[in-house]
């Protein structure tokens, strides 16, 4: 609305050639947005893993499957993760063995250590994930080391990947907040982000782990990262603690960024990070992504049906704004 007033004053004050200068710059803006983005569906991992009441294997084989026939093209199964420090991704080896894989559709886990890579191996997986983190405070409550302890860890295992080819995502978490040291700067987000891309990660996903971001320190930590890598091998990750995920990732697509992370219905959590929430939903992405007419590939009716499988099944209604609108017309 302000923005409103403030553009029919400068029109008013400033005639015709200021409207076709507006209209040029909103074009150019959107120019710059990517034609299509991937998605990364983490639900089924980084979502119920937080679960406080323990999720039947199942239900979360049915929900990858239903996941796997919307379009999506990476949907994040489970974690090879220690049963104590996690015990919702336990039944890991049952998840992998239950699911239907669709051709296409890659189905990457969480892997903090060579342990962890060899049972995943062993289970089918075809992708993994190594996550570190910004923040020592978080590293060490996460996965029980330091950062530099993490990159030694994660270099067995990348060595190990590399020679059997199987493809590695990199994680920082923290990248705009942290739990338990507050501000993270953003040139440590870069260093570590430089270093899990030296071990050989394809990609690397920015983890906004507890959702404080605004789109000001998503700009600040995007412009410090792209100095040193290109925005064609990042992805973000938005948990929506504070209901900023969207904006920012509307901030990392103007950036170039082109990978998204989302969880269906909003599900989602770190058991290390007291008081975030889900993920941003990927009802809501999809449909903001529809709407600047960016392609996913991803059939929203189908999205909607997995969302509401999963709710059921959780007993509670969508975070997703998205889903809650449509099923509600749907109901009229
Ligand atoms: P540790 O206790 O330091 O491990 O845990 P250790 O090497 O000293 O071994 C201790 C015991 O754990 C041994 O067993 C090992 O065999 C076993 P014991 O001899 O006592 O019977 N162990 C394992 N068991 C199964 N799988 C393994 C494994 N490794 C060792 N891979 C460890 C270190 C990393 C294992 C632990 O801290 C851990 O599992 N942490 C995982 C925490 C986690 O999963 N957090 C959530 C995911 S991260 C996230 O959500 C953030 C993200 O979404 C991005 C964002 O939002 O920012 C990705
Ligand atoms: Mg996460």
């Amino acid at each position: 609305m302000w923005r409103m007033l403030q553009r029919s004053r400068l029109i008013s004050q400033r005639g015709l050639s200021s409207i076709l200068e507006l209209t040029q710059q909103v074009k150019m803006q959107s120019s710059l947005l990517p034609q299509s983005v991937k998605i990364v569906e983490v639900g089924p991992r980084d979502g119920l893993q937080n679960e406080k009441v323990s999720v039947p294997t199942e239900t979360k084989v049915t929900l990858i499957n239903k996941l796997s026939q919307t379009g999506l093209k990476v949907i994040e199964a489970t974690s090879f993760v220690s049963p104590k420090w996690v015990p919702q991704m336990s039944d890991h080896s049952e998840v992998m063995a239950g699911i239907q894989r669709v051709p296409g559709v890659t189905y990457p886990v969480l892997t903090p250590n060579l342990k962890g890579f060899e049972e995943a191996i062993s289970c089918g997986a075809t992708e993994v994930a190594i996550f570190g983190a910004a923040s020592e405070s978080f590293s060490q409550k996460n996965i029980n080391c330091s950062i530099d302890e993490s990159i030694e860890r994660f270099r067995e295992l990348c060595e190990a990947a590399a020679k059997m080819s199987v493809p590695v995502r990199g994680y920082v978490s923290c990248v705009l907040g942290c739990p338990y040291e507050g501000k993270v700067s953003p040139s440590k987000v870069a260093e570590v982000a430089v270093k899990l891309k030296n071990l050989g990660c394809y990609e690397i996903s920015l983890g906004d782990t507890i959702g404080v971001g605004t789109p000001g320190t998503m700009a600040a930590m995007l412009e410090e990262v792209m100095s040193q890598l290109p925005a064609s091998c990042l992805a973000v990750h938005c948990h929506d603690t504070y209901g900023q995920a969207l904006a920012n990732i509307l901030i990392a697509l103007q950036a170039g960024v082109s990978v998204v992370d989302t969880s269906i219905s909003g599900l989602g959590g770190c058991p290390y990070a007291p008081g975030a929430s889900g993920n941003v939903a990927t009802e809501d992405v999809v449909y903001m992504l529809n709407g600047l007419g960016i392609q996913t590939g991803i059939d929203m009716s189908k999205l909607l049906e997995a969302s509401k499988y999963i709710s059921n099944q959780l007993n509670r209604e969508p975070t997703s704004k998205v889903a809650r609108a449509m099923n509600s017309k749907s109901r009229l």
